[in-house]
């Protein structure tokens, strides 16, 4: 993806950057003076152990736990130390490994809170909610395929429809780049495809993305790019097909069998026009 290629705002370079990243939980480097950058209109798949820091990359740039040192730079802003929902409403949404909704609300209710307190600061909440946070929710169910379940109540929905909805949440925020830790955990090869399907429309709307994840199909089939995280640091950036390569990635992560499923996976993919066929 052409790193000059103009954001949002005009600016032109990467939507995010983080710079010599480090967050220590004690005498532990959870991240260790990590750097990458992501253009607008990129989807950078993140990979690595358990324990390698891929949560904790996740919590320091959405302002959940701030970093140590370094900075993180939002669409030529630096936005290191802000509070989340400011953070949120600059811009920035992010989907959770575990399935986070209000139960007793609907499907559609809970999309239009995401987008009532997400899209813009509400120190005051109003007493009803405007036509365009209604619209803005019925757009975000119908990307995610959940517009025939709107009112049904969360607590009813099962787990697919449940990951479906809290990405329909972070839509309705309106970001411009969305974090996703392990979308697909927990889910079988066909709701797997569903997912893939999701996300795979998110960039034509204008979000760029950043997706977590170990099932490792998934993340080469969406990905541009990928990165590789192992003990805090990054061992890998670049093509999915230069990963499978990788003798470091190979031997502390992937193992010669995955790595060699992918590879006929990418080769089985070269074909299709889809994003695995540049990667
Ligand atoms: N809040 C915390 N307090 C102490 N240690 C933490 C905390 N969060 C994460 N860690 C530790 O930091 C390391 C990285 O964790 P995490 O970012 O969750 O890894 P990943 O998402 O790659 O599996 C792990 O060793 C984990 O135990
Ligand atoms: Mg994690």
């Amino acid at each position: 993806m052409d790193q000059g290629v103009a954001s949002g705002d005009g600016i032109r370079g990467p939507l995010l950057a983080c710079r010599n990243v480090s967050k220590y939980f004690g005498a532990l480097a959870a991240v260790r003076d990590l750097g990458f950058d992501v253009s607008p209109g990129e989807v950078l798949g993140i990979g690595g152990p358990n324990g390698a820091g891929k949560t904790t990359l996740f919590e320091m740039i959405s302002g959940f736990n701030a970093a140590d040192s370094g900075e993180i730079v939002f669409d030529g802003e630096p936005i290191t130390g802000w509070t989340p929902e400011r953070i949120c409403h600059r811009g920035i949404a992010r989907v959770f490994q575990m399935n986070a909704g209000f139960d007793t609300l609907s499907a559609r209710e809970n999309v239009i809170l995401a987008n009532y307190f997400g899209a813009t600061n509400r120190v005051i909440p109003g007493l009803r909610f405007s036509r365009e946070s209604m619209d803005r929710a019925d757009q975000s169910l119908e990307v995610v395929g959940m517009a025939d379940k709107r009112h049904v109540a969360c607590r009813h929905l099962p787990v697919l429809d449940r990951k479906r909805l809290m990405i329909a949440s972070a839509l309705a925020s309106e970001p411009r780049l969305l974090l996703m830790d392990e979308p697909v955990g927990g889910l079988n090869p066909e709701e797997i495809a569903d997912i893939v399907a999701i996300v795979g429309r998110l960039p034509a709307l204008g979000v760029t993305l950043i997706i977590i994840e170990h099932v490792m199909r998934f993340l080469v089939q969406l990905s541009t790019r990928v990165m590789i995280l192992h003990h805090g640091e990054k061992i890998y950036e670049g093509s999915a097909a230069g990963m499978i390569r990788d003798r470091t990635v190979v031997d502390v992560y992937l193992g010669e069998g995955t790595s060699t499923r992918l590879a006929h996976f990418l080769s089985a993919k070269a074909g299709d026009a889809g994003p695995a066929a540049s990667a």
